[in-house]
């Protein structure tokens, strides 16, 4: 479902490019269908297998799915239809959705075995905190409903939604996910919990925001950063630089693509107090570049494992992991590239190679056990 409103967006984003039209469309086709369905999907994943706990009832699971991608559709019709009510009905809906989502991971932390996951499992009901009071102002802006406060309820917005939202469940999710990585036994220790109720402040002041304007938001992507990197340096510490290095391309991407939206939410932060209410700047890329260069880690480290009961586990994590240093430049210098303001044609050429290098090993595994399977 998130794949097909990625596709959307994707598609959307090129018909743009050729013709007049506002980029609001296929920025929450994706950011709604895509980077939410995605959340909830993967935060269920992670807290279901991670935590050794009973999976949640298909039932509500279908439900909670439904709500999300009926929501989004019914925000994305109101935008096109230009209908603020139908905007306000797709933001309640997508509100419902993260509701929901919030009990059945409460429920999974209830019925697991075992409690390490539970700070992460915390990291994730904070995105979804955050998520809900963006949504919300979304919704309100879509409806026409925020007056004089709309500058302050898009800035607020954006910053929760994507440094809340999409940032906390990453840091939420990385103190298991690099050790597991990296075949190290879970390493979180009192950083992180110092960096949870950091988080939780950043939230507070981000929320504030909504009131009180961009400074708010601005000391809540401080705050966030700083959060963010203390965990990261608590797990570089505990596992060590040199094992990150050496565990291969989903430890090296996750941990870099950390970096840069540790980056990027300082230089928000800095840009907001420094009096800008704008949302774009170049340093966008690098938050762009972040997210996805900790997406496609985290795909390069779960494709083995969702390829399916009965394959060649060991043999798919080697093609993904081995020699990973050239892609592992390719990726971090298309954002570099980006960030720097480097002219398209080369940003677009580094991305194609990583694009093409990483492609060919996902395709190659799935041909691999697709005639494994057949024989
Ligand atoms: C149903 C849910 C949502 C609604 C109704 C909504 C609505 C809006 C509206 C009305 C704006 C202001 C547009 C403008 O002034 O040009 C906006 C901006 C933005 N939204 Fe959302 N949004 C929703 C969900 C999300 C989500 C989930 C994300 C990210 C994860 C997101 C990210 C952004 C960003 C980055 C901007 C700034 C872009 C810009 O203003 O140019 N939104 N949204």
């Amino acid at each position: 479902m998130a794949a097909l409103f990625i596709v959307s967006a994707g598609g959307w984003a090129v018909y743009l490019a050729f013709n007049a039209g506002s980029w609001w469309g296929p920025l929450h086709t994706f950011m709604i269908g895509g980077v939410l369905l995605a959340i909830s999907g993967a935060t269920q994943l992670f807290s279901t297998t991670w935590a050794a706990a009973i999976p949640p009832d298909h039932r509500i699971a279908r439900v909670q799915r439904l709500l999300m991608a009926t929501g989004a559709v019914a925000a994305i019709a109101g935008f096109v239809a230009d209908s603020g009510v139908l905007i306000g009905v797709g933001a309640t809906l997508v509100g419902m959705g993260l509701v929901v989502l919030a009990w059945i991971l409460i429920g999974i932390t209830r019925r697991s075995l075992l409690r390490r996951f539970g700070l992460s499992s915390r990291f994730y009901l904070l995105g979804i905190a955050a998520g809900t009071i963006g949504v919300t102002l979304g919704g309100l802006m879509g409806g026409g409903w925020a007056g004089s406060r709309y500058l302050d309820f898009r800035v607020t917005h954006m910053h929760l939604n994507v440094v809340g939202m999409v940032g906390f469940t990453i840091v939420g999710t990385l103190p298991t996910l690099l050790p597991t990585m990296a075949r190290h036994k879970m390493v979180s220790g009192r950083e992180a919990t110092f960096g949870f109720w950091l988080s939780s402040l950043a939230l507070g002041a981000m929320a504030m925001g909504a009131l009180l304007g961009r400074g708010a938001v601005g000391v809540g992507c401080g705050l966030a950063s700083v959060a963010a990197a203390v965990i990261l340096i608590g797990i570089a510490v505990r596992l060590g630089i040199r094992r990150i290095g050496t565990s291969g391309l989903p430890a090296l991407l996750v941990s870099s693509g950390s970096l840069w939206l540790i980056g990027w939410s300082a230089g928000r932060s800095v840009s907001l107090l420094g009096g800008g209410y704008g949302v774009w700047s170049q340093m966008t890329a690098a938050g762009i570049g972040g997210v996805a260069l900790v997406l496609f880690g985290s795909l390069a480290y779960l494709i083995p494992v969702l390829v399916g009961p009965g394959s060649d586990l060991a043999g798919n994590f080697e093609r993904m992991r081995a020699n990973p240093w050239l892609r592992f430049v390719l990726a971090n210098a298309t954002v570099v590239a980006a960030t720097a303001g480097l002219p398209g044609p080369v940003i677009l050429a580094l991305g194609l190679a990583f694009g093409l290098d990483y492609g060919t090993r996902v395709v190659l595994i799935l041909i691999r056990e697709r005639r494994r399977r057949a024989s």
